[in-house]
């Protein structure tokens, strides 16, 4: 296993050019999306969701606010990972009565968790935006994993304009914000990233021991 995963992420990297024939099955698709839903996040509070865009006409669209990367369009599918625009109370509670659902407690037991959570509320808003915007990013880590390991491609993406994604994905009117893009399918035969290289620093250079 150890291995199988060591291997999994050598052969990974960032695809440039997808096989738009190429599809994931719907089961595949499940458990990557189940898989993103399982990232860990500060609290538990996951403010934050994916966009899953099917219609062919606005990827396209999504093409040229991508500086003209392809990959939004011709990959099998494309996830747009979002950060909540703000979070209130309210979020804060449904989580904790979820917590009080699934576990079988009572809500009021969690009250010190609650009020805890709650400080987060007092924090500057930019503070606020970075905070969930990291947590967005341990999402995109744990999906770029689980494609590696389902022998998946995928092209993490930071390289688009998210004010343009906001709008031709009507993201604000669902308390999103677009943080990052994650096109997902299967490289095309020619695709140029799967020639090159892996470049990564040597161990001894990444690893300091004290
Ligand atoms: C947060 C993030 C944003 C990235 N944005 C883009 C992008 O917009 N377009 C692209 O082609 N590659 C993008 N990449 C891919 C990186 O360039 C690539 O992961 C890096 O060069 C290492 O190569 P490898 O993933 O192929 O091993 C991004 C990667 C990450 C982690």
């Amino acid at each position: 296993m150890d291995k199988q995963i060591i291997d999994s992420l050598k052969s990974r990297y960032a695809v440039k050019k997808f096989d738009p024939t190429k599809k994931l099955t719907e089961k595949q698709l499940e458990n990557v999306l189940e898989a993103t839903r399982l990232t860990a996040t500060s609290y538990g509070l996951q403010l934050m969701k994916v966009v899953l865009v099917n219609d062919k006409d606005t990827r396209e669209k999504l093409v040229d606010c991508s500086f003209g990367q392809r990959q939004v369009a011709d990959a099998s599918h494309l996830l747009v990972l979002c950060r909540e625009r703000d979070f209130d109370l309210d979020h804060i509670e449904d989580y904790v009565q979820n917590i009080a659902d699934t576990r079988k407690v009572e809500a009021d037991s969690l009250s010190g968790f609650k009020n805890g959570m709650a400080k987060l509320l007092t924090k500057r808003k930019e503070d606020q935006v970075s905070w969930m915007d990291k947590q967005v990013y341990i999402a995109l880590g744990n999906l770029i994993t689980t494609c590696a390991i389902m022998g998946i491609g995928a092209c993490p993406m930071e390289g688009f304009i998210p004010d343009e994604y906001d709008e031709i994905l009507d993201l604000k009117s669902q308390n999103l914000a677009s943080v990052l893009v994650l096109p997902i399918g299967f490289p095309a035969e020619d695709d140029p990233g799967a020639k090159r290289a892996k470049v990564r620093r040597p161990i001894e250079k990444f690893v300091i021991e004290k």
